[in-house]
């Protein structure tokens, strides 16, 4: 995954001495290479979970003030001092729930003019582990909102971006199988799952998933976004 957010950062185009917001910085590895190509520049590193910042702190101590740390809800209007001129993001958005906030809350910390590089799963994404989820009698859909690229473009054009480019890509992931499958899935995929069973129940439900899958591959989608706020 930190592969993928090398590639989606890739797409940024950057002189070096921008203030760039991660949203959804995550324990700060793609936001360490951020940083790196930011030597003259700020990066705001923003998540919702407290833990991740704690890690987030440690691996970009080196940066010094240049890597600013915020614990915020991309859900909710965002509270940076100014604006940036960039909002870069990956593996996030698909944890928002309500994607017309999401992209009104970043257009409002953008400047005009400003991009938004992002990727996040996107339709279709891991359902072959939701088909099994279902298969086992969960109703519960999951934390995540899947979207299309058709339901993207209008949102973002709404909050305020213009040269929207979106569109999804199979990124199908092999996994050892096994235990180390059941690990990945109980501790990445299917987390919140996990976390509504009681203790005793979680390894069997997990096993229970892990069978039904139709291969050890696992069918990741990305949504990627490109755009540029008005
Ligand atoms: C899979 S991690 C991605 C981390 C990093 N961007 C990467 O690509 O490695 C997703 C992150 O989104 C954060 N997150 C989920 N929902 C959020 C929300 N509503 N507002 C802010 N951050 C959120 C989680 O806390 C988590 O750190």
């Amino acid at each position: 995954m930190t592969w993928w957010g090398t590639e989606v950062l890739g797409r940024l185009p950057l002189t070096g001495d921008e203030t760039v917001l991660d949203a959804g910085c995550g324990s700060g590895r793609v936001t360490e290479e951020l940083a790196c190509r930011l030597p003259g520049g700020r990066v705001i590193a923003a998540d919702a979970a407290p833990s991740m910042l704690v890690e987030a702190r440690r691996r970009l101590a080196r940066f010094g003030d240049r890597v600013t740390f915020v614990e915020c809800d991309l859900g909710r209007p965002l509270p940076l001092d100014g604006p940036v001129d960039a909002v870069f993001s990956t593996a996030t958005f698909h944890w928002v729930p309500d994607h017309d906030a999401l992209f009104a809350n970043l257009a409002g910390v953008l400047r005009p003019g400003g991009r938004l590089v992002a990727q996040c799963g996107g339709a279709g994404n891991v359902a072959s582990v939701r088909r099994a989820v279902a298969e086992l009698g969960e109703t519960w859909p999951g934390p995540w909102t899947f979207a299309t690229p058709e339901e993207t473009v209008p949102r973002m054009e709404a909050a305020g971006f213009v040269d929207v480019e979106a569109w999804l890509h199979e990124e199908p992931t092999p996994l050892e199988p096994g235990e180390p499958t059941e690990t990945f899935l109980a501790t990445v995929v299917l987390r919140a799952h996990v976390d509504r069973l009681p203790e005793g129940e979680r390894a069997g439900f997990v096993r229970r998933v892990a069978e039904r899958l139709p291969s050890p591959t696992l069918d990741y989608v990305r949504l990627n976004l490109v755009a540029r706020r008005a």
